[in-house]
């Protein structure tokens, strides 16, 4: 499963890749404003440190106006993926632009039947938001399920990028339902290695060489 990191803060998305996981990233408009600096920069700086799919979501809402949006988008950089959400407009807008060979991320899913629109739309990624359906109330990861089963029914490509990430567990689920992608908060991400034994073994280990007096480069 490929690790997208779902932030438009480059000091995190930089000191991830270089732990060699991150294999593309989301951006979404929220995300941009939080980081209160322009647009266009920031996604040119995060297309240069990753060269993988990075999302740029689009804030127009009917097609045509997507579709421009997108196509001055896709000159930042090869890999930008143009994100546009789960509507008829945006649908309209994700055939165009992927007839054209750009990268589309569909985005704002929330049930199997927009999922399936978008795949026959040509979505490369779907984004079905987990986090916001256990919100309400309803369980996210079936989504993920009844996704994954509809698309290989019919062989779909579109890839299902899990998005809306709130816990480890989101991510541990994913993988086992074959998902292709988890788009992660960087503090999820971080969180993955974490497991108290492997804390307390090291700390025994580490007190134990201690004793011996020993050191490796002094040898
Ligand atoms: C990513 O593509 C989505 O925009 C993001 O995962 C949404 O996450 P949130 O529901 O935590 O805002």
């Amino acid at each position: 499963m490929k690790f997208f990191v779902d932030t438009a803060d480059t000091e995190d998305i930089r000191d991830l890749a270089a732990t060699g996981m991150v294999d593309g990233v989301t951006t979404n408009p929220s995300l941009v404003a939080k980081t209160g600096r322009n647009f266009f920069d920031v996604l040119k700086e995060i297309c240069a440190i990753v060269d993988g799919p990075v999302s740029a979501e689009v804030t127009a809402t009917s097609a045509d106006s997507m579709i421009t949006e997108g196509r001055k988008l896709r000159e930042l950089a090869q890999n930008i993926t143009i994100k546009v959400p789960l509507t008829w407009d945006g649908l309209k807008a994700c055939k165009t632009l992927t007839d054209e060979g750009t990268m589309v991320n569909v985005t704002l899913c929330f049930s199997a039947n927009q999922a399936l629109l978008a795949a026959k739309a040509g979505a490369t990624f779907i984004s079905p938001f987990v986090g916001r359906l256990d919100d309400i109330h309803i369980e996210g990861m079936d989504l993920i399920e009844d996704i994954r089963i509809i698309y290989d029914q019919y062989d779909f490509d579109t890839e299902i990028l899990v998005a809306s990430i709130r816990n480890p567990n989101h991510v541990k689920e994913a993988a086992k339902m074959g998902a292709d992608v988890s788009t992660i908060p960087p503090n999820v991400l971080r969180s993955l290695i974490k497991h108290p034994l492997t804390d307390k073994g090291l700390a025994d280990f580490l007190a134990d060489w201690e004793k011996t007096g020993q050191s490796i480069l002094d040898t």
